[in-house]
Formats: structure tokens, C-alpha cells, sequence
């Protein structure tokens, strides 16, 4: 009678400890799935919009030369302007060389094209 009353919490404390070792091993084996956010960038406080903002920064700076078939990419269209992003933005980033032989654009509106590549490219 004695030793059943020992042995009762004995195998419970030995059952909790398997069972927590399979939970732990099998957590392990998970492959980490990274988190997908829609927070907001703080330093994008708005949406940019690339039917005015966009548009308005490369009439203003880049399309005299980047478009009507004029040194790619065309920077008139919206698809051309989607698809070079990454490299239009280099171009008139810190080392960038654009717009050509003229004054630098200001921090500000090249922050704004970035917005814009952070906020998914949109046509909006
Ligand atoms: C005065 C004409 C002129 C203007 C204005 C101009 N570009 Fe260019 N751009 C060129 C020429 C010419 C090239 C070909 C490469 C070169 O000569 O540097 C070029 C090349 C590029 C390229 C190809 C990659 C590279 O950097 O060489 C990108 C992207 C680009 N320009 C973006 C822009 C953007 C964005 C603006 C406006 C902010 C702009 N350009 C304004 C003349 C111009």
C-alpha cells in the first residue's frame, strides 16, 4: 500500500518531464516563419502617392531627358518607374549622379521615392 502512494506522484513528476521534452524538442524543430508587419515606416508618415508626388518629382527633375524615347529608363511611365525603382533611387540617392549635371535633389524628396518603394510601388 505504501509504495503505490510513493509512486503515483513519482510517475506523474516522470510523465511531466517526458511530455515536456517531446514539447520542447518537437517547438525546436519548427522552422522559424518570419513576421510579416504592415506597420507603418516611421519615417514614411504618409502614403506617397505616385500620381501626384512621384509623377510631380520626375516631370520637375527627370523627364526633359528620361522619356519620348529619350535615355532609359522612362521615367514617364509608371511601369518603366516600378521596375527601375531600386536603381532610380540609387541614381538620385547619396552617391547618385541625378539628375545630370544639375543641382541634387533635396533629402527630403528622395526620401519620398523611397516611401514610396516601402509602401509596395503602388499606382496609385
Ligand atoms: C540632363 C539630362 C538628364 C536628366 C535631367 C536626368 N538624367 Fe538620368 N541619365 C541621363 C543620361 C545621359 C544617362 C546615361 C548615363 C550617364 O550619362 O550618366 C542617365 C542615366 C540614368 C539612369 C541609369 C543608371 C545610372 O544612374 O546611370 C537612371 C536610373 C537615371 N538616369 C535616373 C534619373 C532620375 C531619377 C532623374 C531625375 C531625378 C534623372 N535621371 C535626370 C540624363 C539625365
Amino acid at each position: 500500500m505504501k509504495k503505490i502512494i510513493i509512486n503515483i506522484p513519482l510517475i506523474l513528476i516522470i510523465g511531466l518531464i517526458i511530455s515536456r521534452v517531446i514539447l520542447v524538442s518537437c517547438t525546436k524543430e519548427k522552422v522559424a516563419i518570419p513576421v510579416v508587419t504592415n506597420a507603418p515606416d516611421p519615417n514614411c508618415p504618409d502614403t506617397i502617392k505616385f500620381s501626384t508626388t512621384i509623377t510631380d518629382m520626375m516631370n520637375s527633375n527627370c523627364t526633359s531627358c528620361h522619356s519620348n524615347g529619350g535615355t532609359p529608363p522612362d521615367l514617364s511611365a509608371y511601369s518603366s518607374i516600378r521596375d527601375n525603382a531600386s536603381a532610380i533611387l540609387a541614381s538620385m540617392g547619396v552617391n547618385g549622379t541625378m539628375p545630370k549635371n544639375m543641382t541634387k535633389l533635396a533629402d527630403s524628396t528622395v526620401q519620398k521615392f523611397s516611401c514610396w518603394i516601402s509602401q509596395g510601388k503602388m499606382n496609385n
